[in-house]
């Protein structure tokens, strides 16, 4: 039995909803095919953007959306995307696959689109191979409410009211795809783009520099010494990958044991990554007021085979869902410093929640991770942990915790969501919480919704989508504040203490 604590009295924080956001890139079948049809297709659509999909992410109150990239934003040149769907110019992605982008879904769309699923824009603008003026024009043309060359443009392109924009990123990747530069010259150029980011009227930008990768520590150290006060997040991106070696990553559906083990002994780097980042964020940055935005994460494996290696089009298992649940764990508890994420990507690329083929959607097992875990959005983060020996799982001498826990308190009510994984693919958990704190209200019941999987690369399919979906158990009876719980193998469990 491994007996767990929650302390009501002891919050290290909100956690922000935005940590609960997405990524969509020009990359592959994620924006063509999956988010944007177009308006003659005969996919039922609004505007060109697809329903089904729309509906299945506005159950997730997904609360930010990055786009145009990742790498393609830093090729991307925002006016080619705007008016007459014939004048706009059609442009080569060499990041992924060399197809033609025939900028169809441009800014009035992704605005559309954000509309229609109730998220934030979150635009990331172009450093590499963009210019300062470029930058300027874009946020002129989104947020201005006056007369000016770019919202006069705007207005002839039907749109009359400005849009409200909060986050912008400066760059991506500089240090690699986005231009190759090194962390004293970025952070220069930096402070450049940024002063032109303007805010007009009350439309108030938050902006966020391209932040290291992975373990670069040395990246984080220069962009606080030199940029700390010109910024308001910096990101981190981390990618989990099975192998560790990118040119053979691992297949997303035909694995082992052993790369099961791997790819969640990985994916748990991302705690050490984002206290080793945070505490060189904190020697310039004490107050807490820059954020880290882990604007790309998730799993990235082999492509399906027969698909365009350019695509990143890959299946999704539980064990995406038990990646899934660690990271957003891992998340919740750094909340203090951590206050957005944007899983890699939303639909057919990376670690998707949706995959589409033609007219067909599935759900993927991380979709429902999001879905079962979405109530932690502004909640009160609950210090929460393991009393005694904390259970591992161990494969071929290694050893990884075989728990990934985090849990809140609603924001509206005192009801409390713990939200659990068991990385053990083969051995259930036994579990006792006691919910500590003074003047406790009596919780009473417990409601339980369990993602596990029959095999460890169970997914869903287009001809079976329901193989790995959440099931409701019945309600578990708190006592004196205490409750007991069975994790299933290879699951993710939430529990609602009422
Ligand atoms: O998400 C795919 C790619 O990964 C992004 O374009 C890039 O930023 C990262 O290297």
């Amino acid at each position: 039995m491994t007996n767990l604590y929650i302390n009501t009295d002891n919050s290290p924080g909100t956690i922000s909803k935005n940590i609960y956001g997405h990524f969509s890139e020009h990359l592959g079948r994620c924006i063509y095919g999956g988010i944007w049809v177009g308006k003659d297709s005969p996919i039922p659509n609004t505007d060109g953007i697809r329903n089904d999909v729309a509906e299945a992410l506005k159950k997730l109150r997904i609360p930010v959306l990055r786009w145009p990239g990742g790498c393609f934003a830093d090729e991307y040149h925002w006016m080619d995307g705007i008016g007459p769907y014939e004048k706009r110019p059609k442009m080569i992605n060499t990041h992924w696959g060399g197809v033609v982008e025939d900028n169809s879904f441009g800014t009035h769309e992704f605005m559309r689109f954000c509309e229609m699923i109730g998220a934030e824009p979150y635009i990331n603008g172009n450093v590499g191979s963009g210019t300062v003026y470029e930058m300027q024009q874009w946020v002129e043309y989104i947020t201005f409410d006056g007369v000016s060359p770019m919202s006069e443009l705007r207005k002839q392109n039907g749109r009359a009211e400005p849009w409200k924009l909060k986050f912008f990123g400066v760059g991506n990747e500089n240090w690699g795809c986005g231009g190759n530069m090194r962390p004293e010259y970025y952070a220069d150029v930096y402070r450049r783009y940024a002063t032109y980011v303007r805010n007009y009227g009350s439309n108030k930008i938050f902006k966020i520099a391209c932040g290291p990768s992975e373990g670069d520590t040395h990246w984080t150290e220069v962009l606080m010494r030199e940029a700390c006060k010109f910024m308001d997040g910096l990101s981190l991106h981390y990618y989990t990958i099975p192998t560790g070696n990118w040119s053979d990553k691992g297949s997303s559906t035909e694995f082992d044991e052993a790369e099961w083990f791997s790819t969640l002994r990985n994916t748990l780097r991302m705690d050490e990554l984002i206290r080793k980042h945070s505490t060189i964020m904190d020697k310039y940055d004490p107050e807490k007021r820059v954020a880290l935005i882990v604007d790309e994460w998730g799993t990235w494996y082999n492509v399906e085979p027969g698909t365009n290696p350019g695509f990143l089009y890959q299946q999704n298992t539980v064990r995406d869902a038990l990646v899934a649940g660690i990271n957003l764990n891992i998340f919740n508890t750094y909340c203090d410093r951590v206050r957005m994420a944007n899983i890699a990507q939303l639909v057919n690329v990376l670690q998707s929640v949706i995959l589409t083929e033609g007219e067909k959607m599935v759900l993927t097992p991380t979709y429902h991770v999001f879905d079962m875990y979405k109530d932690h959005m502004e909640g009160k983060l609950l210090q929460t942990g393991i009393s005694g020996t904390a259970p591992e799982y161990g494969f071929n001498g290694e050893n990884i915790p075989a728990i990934s826990v985090s849990s809140s308190m609603s924001p509206d009510s005192d009801e409390i969501l713990v939200t659990l994984c068991n990385l053990d693919p083969e051995n259930s958990q036994d579990i006792r919480i006691e919910i500590r704190g003074s003047g406790l209200r009596q919780y009473k019941t417990a409601s339980c919704t369990v993602l596990a999987g029959s095999a460890i690369n169970a997914h869903n399919t287009f001809d079976a989508p329901d193989n790995v979906k959440p099931a409701t158990l019945g309600e578990i009876p708190v006592a004196n504040g205490i409750l007991e719980a069975k994790l299933a193998p290879m699951s993710v469990t939430a529990l609602k203490i009422k």
